[in-house]
C-alpha cells in the first residue's frame, strides 16, 4: 500500500513537472495555442477517407527525407564510383536495403498518392472558388515529384539508369529552339557524363527538396485560409467536425497501412539494381513505368511527329490542369452535374493506364526485343544476386605497385592487354581491372588459361576478344601467373 502510495507521488509530481515545463514552452512559443489550431481546424460536412492523400503524401515527403540523408551518408556522386556506393549500401550496408527499398517505393508511392489526391480534388471540384491558388500550388508540386523520380533515377548509374536517362534527356532535346541549350545545361555537356550525376544529384538532393519544402508551406497556408471545401453537395453543408479526433485517426490509419506497405514491399521485392552503366553497350532503354503511356504515344508517332507526345501532349496538359481552375468558373461541384470533366478525368487516367499494360504487353510478345529484354533483365538478376565486391581502381593499383608486392606484367601482357586492362592491371574506362581477379568466382588459374584460350564458354562481353591466338602458350602461362599475383590489399 505504501509502496503504491509512493508510486503515485512520483507520477504526479513527473505530470506537474511537465505540465510546468509545457507552461514554461508555451510562454515563450505560444505552443498551445499553435496544437489547438491545428487539431481544431474545422471540417465541414465530416470527416472523410477521401481526404487522407494529403496527409499520406506529407508523411510520404517526410519518409524520403530521412531515407535520402541516410543513403546520401553512403553514396558517391561520380560516374566511377556511384554504382559502386549503391551497390555497397544494398548488399553491405546493415539495413541498407531496406533503406534503399523505403526511399525506391516511397517515391513510387509518391506519385501514385500525389496523382490519387489531384483526382480527388477534381472530382470534388474543390478547386474552384477561393481555391484556385491552392490548385495550382499544388500542380506545381506535381511536376516537382515528376522532377524528382527523374534525377533520382539515374543516381544508380545502373544500366537502366544511363540508358533510360539517356532517353529522357534527348526527349529534353526534342523541344523546339529552348530544347538543345536546355539539354546542354541539363547535361553539362552533350552526353552523360560525371558532370550529368553531379547536375542531377544537386537538383535531387538541394533544389527540389528545398522547392518542395517551400511550396508545402505555402500550400498548407493557403488551405488553411481557404479551409476545406467539404462535400460537393450542399446536404450536410452545416455539419461541422472538428479535425481532431476522427479526421485524425482516419489519416493516421491510411498513414499506418501506407508505411507497412512500404516495409513490406522494400522486404520482399527489393528495388533491383543492374550492373555498372557501359555507355558502348547496346542496351535497350525503358522509361521507369509512370513514363511509360507517353513512351507508347510515342511509337504511334514516327519522324517529326514525336514531338506530339514527348513535348505537346505534357505541356498542354500541365498548362490546362495549371489553368483549370481560373478558367472553370462555375459553381457546380457535384460530379455527375460535370459530365464532361469527369469523362475527362476518367479517359485520361483510364488511358495512361492501359498504355502502360499495352506496352508491357508488347515488350513481353515483340519477338524483336523480348529476347533482349529478358536477357537484360537476367543479367540484373544475377548482377543482383552475387554478393558485394569492393571496387579495385587506379589508385589501388599504383599503391599495389608502390608497395613493391606488385611484380612488372610480362612483355605479352603489354603488348595484348594493357591497352585495354591497364597497364599494370588497374583497368581502365574501357575494361575492368585485373586486381584480385583471381579470387572471384571461375577466376582460378585454371579458368584464366581456359579464358585466354577460348573465352566463349565464360560469357565475358565484348570487347574482350574470345581467344588469343597469336599468344605462344608460355606467354599465357606467364600472363596467368602474372594475374595470380595481383592481389587486393
Ligand atoms: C579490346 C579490349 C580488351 C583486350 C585487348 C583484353 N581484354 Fe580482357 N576484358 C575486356 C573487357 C571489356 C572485359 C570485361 C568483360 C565482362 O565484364 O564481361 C574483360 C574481362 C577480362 C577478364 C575477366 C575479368 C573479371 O573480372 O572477371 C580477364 C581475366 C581478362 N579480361 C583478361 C585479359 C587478358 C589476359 C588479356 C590479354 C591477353 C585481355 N583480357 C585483353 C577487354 C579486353
Amino acid at each position: 500500500m505504501l509502496f503504491a502510495g509512493i508510486i503515485w507521488k512520483n507520477k504526479i509530481m513527473a505530470e506537474s513537472k511537465l505540465n510546468k515545463l509545457y507552461d514554461w514552452l508555451d510562454e515563450r512559443t505560444g505552443i498551445k495555442e499553435i496544437t489547438r489550431e491545428a487539431l481544431d481546424e474545422p471540417i465541414r460536412g465530416g470527416a472523410r477517407w477521401a481526404y487522407v492523400f494529403g496527409s499520406i503524401l506529407l508523411f510520404l515527403f517526410a519518409i524520403q527525407v530521412v531515407t535520402g540523408i541516410f543513403l546520401t551518408m553512403y553514396y558517391v556522386p561520380s560516374a566511377d564510383h556511384a554504382h559502386a556506393s549503391v551497390s555497397y549500401i544494398q548488399k553491405a550496408v546493415p539495413g541498407g536495403a531496406l533503406l534503399r527499398g523505403l526511399h525506391h517505393y516511397g517515391a513510387t508511392a509518391m506519385v501514385i498518392l500525389a496523382v490519387a489526391h489531384l483526382a480527388q480534388t477534381f472530382l470534388f471540384g474543390a478547386y474552384k472558388k477561393k481555391r484556385e491558388l491552392l490548385w495550382a500550388a499544388g500542380v506545381i508540386m506535381l511536376l516537382i515529384i515528376f522532377a524528382f523520380s527523374f534525377t533520382g533515377y539515374l543516381l544508380p548509374w545502373d544500366q537502366a539508369a544511363y540508358f533510360g536517362t539517356k532517353v529522357g534527356a534527348s526527349i529534353a532535346g526534342e523541344i523546339p529552339v529552348v530544347g538543345p541549350v536546355q539539354q546542354r545545361i541539363m547535361l553539362g555537356g552533350n552526353d552523360l557524363t560525371t558532370v550529368t550525376l553531379s547536375r542531377f544529384f544537386t537538383t535531387h538532393v538541394f533544389l527540389l527538396p528545398l522547392g518542395l519544402a517551400a511550396l508545402v508551406g505555402l500550400h498548407l497556408y493557403l488551405f488553411r485560409r481557404a479551409t476545406p471545401a467539404g462535400p460537393f453537395h450542399n446536404r450536410d453543408d452545416k455539419k461541422i467536425e472538428r479535425f481532431y479526433p476522427k479526421q485524425v485517426f482516419k489519416d493516421s490509419v491510411a498513414i499506418l497501412i501506407c508505411f507497412v506497405a512500404l516495409v513490406a514491399a522494400a522486404k520482399y521485392w527489393p528495388a533491383e539494381l543492374g550492373p555498372v552503366a557501359d555507355p558502348t553497350s547496346d542496351y535497350l532503354a525503358r522509361p521507369p513505368w509512370y513514363f511509360m503511356p507517353l513512351f507508347q504515344l510515342l511509337k504511334y508517332s514516327p519522324g517529326k511527329w514525336a514531338i506530339i507526345p514527348t513535348v505537346v501532349l505534357p505541356a498542354v496538359l500541365f498548362g490546362a490542369l495549371f489553368l483549370l481552375p481560373f478558367f472553370d468558373r462555375r459553381e457546380e461541384r457535384h460530379p455527375l452535374r460535370r459530365p464532361l470533366a469527369t469523362a475527362l478525368l476518367i479517359l485520361i487516367l483510364g488511358g495512361s493506364i492501359g498504355l502502360i499494360f499495352l506496352a508491357r504487353h508488347q515488350d513481353r510478345t515483340n519477338p524483336e526485343f523480348a529476347e533482349k529484354l529478358k536477357q537484360q533483365e537476367e543479367d540484373m538478376h544475377a548482377y543482383f544476386a552475387k554478393p558485394f565486391e569492393p571496387q579495385i581502381v587506379g589508385g589501388a593499383a599504383a599503391a599495389l605497385a608502390a608497395s613493391g608486392k606488385a611484380q612488372e606484367p610480362p612483355p605479352a601482357y603489354s603488348e595484348n592487354c594493357a591497352a585495354c586492362h591497364g597497364d599494370n592491371g588497374e583497368g581502365s574506362p574501357i575494361a575492368v581491372g585485373l586486381i584480385g581477379v583471381s579470387s572471384k568466382p571461375q577466376r582460378s588459374k585454371e579458368d584464366l588459361l581456359k579464358i585466354l584460350d577460348d573465352a566463349k564458354p565464360y560469357g565475358l562481353k565484348k570487347p574482350m576478344p574470345e581467344s588469343f591466338p597469336k599468344i605462344p602458350p608460355e606467354d599465357k602461362q606467364k600472363i596467368v601467373e602474372w594475374m595470380m599475383t595481383l592481389k587486393a590489399q
